[in-house]
């Protein structure tokens, strides 16, 4: 139940998924709230704290989940098999937008070489800093990848209710219960 199966998502990936999917669109609302805040609000640097610091433990669990769903089989993709390769392009285009993202995100706020706080619980050190307008290029970068991540993830979204709805295929009910990955055992 933990562990993927070829006929089903353990729970790790569920959870990781759902709760990454959370995290990157309560970011983008975030990230975009906090950058139009006046230097008097309350929030101006309550925000980016809040911000740098989930970000950060959003790369670690998406570091985490990479390892993870390397070292298991992946569920068979429902569907042609157009549609099976899309659906694989898709996903590995979300996993590298999702990276850039927060790399990006990472040398903005380490560009000083300071390293960031997460929730003051623990820090992680800069590594490379010190370029040439780093926290500018990175901002730029920061900013397209995690609109293109947006639009990607609303058409992934359309796609996944399109199999629901429309091809009454598995892809989405297996995607909430862990239950159809013992099929395989
Ligand atoms: C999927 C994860 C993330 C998303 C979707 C996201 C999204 C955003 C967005 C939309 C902005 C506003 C950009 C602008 O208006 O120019 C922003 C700004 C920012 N983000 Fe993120 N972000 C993510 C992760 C991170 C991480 C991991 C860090 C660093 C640890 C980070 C640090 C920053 C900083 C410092 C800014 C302010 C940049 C500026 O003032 O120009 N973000 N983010
Ligand atoms: C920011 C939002 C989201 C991101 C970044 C995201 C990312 C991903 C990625 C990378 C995968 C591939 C998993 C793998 O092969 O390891 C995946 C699978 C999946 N996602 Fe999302 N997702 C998001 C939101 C959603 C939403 C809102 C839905 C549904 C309404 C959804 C439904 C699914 C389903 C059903 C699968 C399984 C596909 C299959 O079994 O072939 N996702 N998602």
């Amino acid at each position: 139940m933990w562990r993927n199966t070829h006929s089903g998502w353990g729970w790790v990936s569920i959870a990781l998924h759902w709760l990454g999917a959370l995290a990157i669109i309560g970011l983008f609302a975030l990230g975009w709230w906090m950058t139009g805040l006046d230097y008097y609000s309350g929030w101006y640097n309550q925000a980016p704290w809040i911000h740098r610091s989930v970000g950060i433990l959003l790369l670690l669990a998406t570091v985490g989940r990479i390892i993870w769903r390397l070292c298991q089989p992946t569920p068979r993709a429902e569907g042609s098999r157009f549609e099976a390769v899309a659906a694989h392009l898709g996903h590995l285009a979300l996993y590298a937008l999702l990276l850039v993202v927060l790399i990006s995100g990472y040398l903005i706020s380490t560009a000083k070489g300071s390293g960031i706080s997460v929730f003051g619980w623990f820090e992680l050190p800069a590594t490379v800093y010190g370029f040439a307008n780093q926290a500018d290029s990175a901002g730029t970068i920061h900013w397209y990848s995690a609109l293109i991540l947006m639009l990607l993830a609303a058409v992934h979204t359309l796609a996944a209710l399109r199999h629901h709805w429309w091809d009454k295929h598995l892809t989405l009910v297996r995607m909430l219960n862990a239950s159809y990955a013992r099929r395989d055992q």
